[in-house]
């Protein structure tokens, strides 16, 4: 037996899992990492967080999985998209990565946007301008700290930082480059028309490949730290959401999936690239050579629930809170929550969107405010999926992955909520068996990553709707979305 690697450098912490050739997880190991917010709507991470949490997940992987060190063939990557590393010459990083939920680059987008024109801007990497994506981040710290840029001759995306650290070689894959803004998403090329307008120097772009493709080889002195072979190949991997499609068998027309990580994320996979003009959701490259992503996402999703529970409720263990949810009516007794905590994307709300609670009463207690956390959550994606599915994406067949899949009572309120009913990928894994899959299809394991997903993906749990739970969850869903078109300017006047 064969078994695959498969890496997720995620925003709480990364996770590493062994698989066999068969998609079973062997071994998995997880070590969390800060993220840092030196100003309201800012976010970053220090790169050498995540690799000292891969060296440690990977270690404890090989260890305890008990597999000959020689049986385990490949390496794939996974990551949190649109982060910006920047690289000097020796290789050196030169400041905090700013990530995928930093809101601060506003002016930089809107200067993008005048640059080039925003129908130029769609019409090249299938997206508006975006705070989160790379391209704003370039220009911000072009703008804000010179002797930075001065400095930098290398730009990676995080997983592809990890990628540097394994073996050296400065690559990314074209789902995580078409998350950077510079990426022609449909010639599936870096963009010179896109990097000229902006004054971005081709020669830091790293060599955008497929993802399946072999980008490196594992340098023999990492071999040795980690307790691997030298010379493992890596494939060039995919963005964290590129992954999870694979994981979940989301690799043809017709398939859908969502997850609930930190953000949560709604992808459609198609066979050919559909840009949204008002910018609801992104257009991306898959994992799948030759086919695209509708992608929509919501800021903070687990992330929501992440910070009530740190804040306000840590004496309850998440299967606590499911369980005092549970007993709650659909509404949570009259309380809304709006999970902007990050900002969002979708125009209608965003970067400077906050979080809301709506009709707290004196009868609230913690676990109406955790079950109006889930369920804002679960509204927010819904807003998402209509929109989806407004513009032709099929989501009928829809699978549940990330952490907030772990949770029944959470999984369940997605099916009634959307009113479809929702599985689960039989391992749990969603990112990880994506990033193996890649891996699998670098060593030759797998002649294709259809062949690779059909191996590996088996569906575990399905849950199935309940009509009458769904229409009373819309009673409330009709309210949220009233709310937030009469907040736009407080939250703007607000975060001026
Ligand atoms: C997608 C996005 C997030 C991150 C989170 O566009 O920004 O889902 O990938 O890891």
């Amino acid at each position: 037996m064969r078994y695959l690697l498969g890496l997720d450098i995620g925003t709480s912490g990364t996770k590493t899992v062994l698989f066999d050739e068969q998609g079973n997880a062997i071994a998995e190991s997880s070590a969390a990492y800060p993220l840092s917010q030196p100003k309201n709507g800012w976010a970053e991470q220090n790169p050498t967080d995540w690799w000292d949490a891969v060296k440690e997940t990977v270690t404890a992987v090989v260890r305890s999985s008990g597999v000959n060190k020689q049986d385990i063939v490949s390496i794939g990557l996974s990551g949190q998209m649109h982060g910006l590393v920047m690289l000097d010459a020796a290789g050196t990083v030169l400041r905090p990565a700013i990530l995928w939920c930093d809101g601060r680059t506003a002016s930089q987008c809107r200067e993008m946007e005048q640059i080039l024109g925003k129908a130029r801007l769609i019409e090249l990497t299938g997206n508006p301008a975006m705070e989160g994506f790379t391209a704003s981040k370039i220009l911000w710290v072009r703008q804000n700290e010179p002797d930075v840029y001065e400095k930098c001759k290398h730009i990676l995306l995080p997983k592809d930082y990890i990628r540097y650290r394994l073996c050296g070689e400065l690559a990314i894959d074209m789902a995580d480059a078409s998350g950077t803004q510079l990426l022609d998403v449909n010639k599936r090329e870096w963009s010179a028309a896109v990097c000229s307008a902006f004054g971005v120097d081709m020669a830091w772009l790293p060599t955008a490949m497929e993802s399946p493709e072999l980008s490196g080889r594992l340098s023999p002195a990492i071999a040795d730290e980690l307790g691997l072979p030298a010379g493992l190949p890596i494939a060039a991997g995919g963005g964290d959401n590129a992954c999870a499609a694979l994981g979940t068998g989301v690799c043809r027309e017709g398939k859908a999936f969502t997850t609930v990580g930190t953000s949560g994320v709604i992808v459609a996979h198609t066979d050919r690239v559909r840009v949204d003009l008002r910018g609801n959701y992104h257009a991306f490259c898959a994992a799948v050579p030759g086919a695209w992503h509708m992608l929509a996402t919501t800021q903070a999703a687990g992330g929501s629930l992440n910070w009530f529970r740190n804040q306000l409720a840590a004496e309850l263990s998440y299967k606590e809170l499911d369980t005092l949810c549970e007993k709650l009516p659909i509404g949570a007794e009259n309380l809304l929550f709006l999970p902007f905590l990050m900002g969002e994307r979708q125009p209608a709300l965003g970067i400077k969107a906050r979080g809301v609670f709506f009709g707290l009463s004196a009868i609230h207690q913690k676990p109406h405010m955790a079950r109006a956390v889930m369920e804002g959550v679960g509204f927010s994606l819904y807003d998402l999926l209509c929109k989806l599915q407004a513009d032709g994406a099929d989501c009928h067949d829809m699978m549940l992955c990330g952490g907030g899949a772990k949770s029944r009572f959470w999984a369940k309120m997605f099916a009634d909520i959307y009113g479809i009913d929702i599985k689960t990928g039989a391992s749990g894994e969603g990112a990880c068996l994506g990033a193996a899959i890649l891996g699998g299809c670098a060593a030759g394991v797998y002649t294709s990553v259809a062949e690779g997903c059909d191996v590996t993906v088996r569906t575990g749990k399905t849950y199935t709707f309940d009509a009458n739970n769904h229409q009373e969850y819309m009673r409330f869903y009709d309210i949220y979305r009233d709310l937030y078109p009469k907040l736009k300017n407080s939250f703007a006047a607000l975060n001026a």
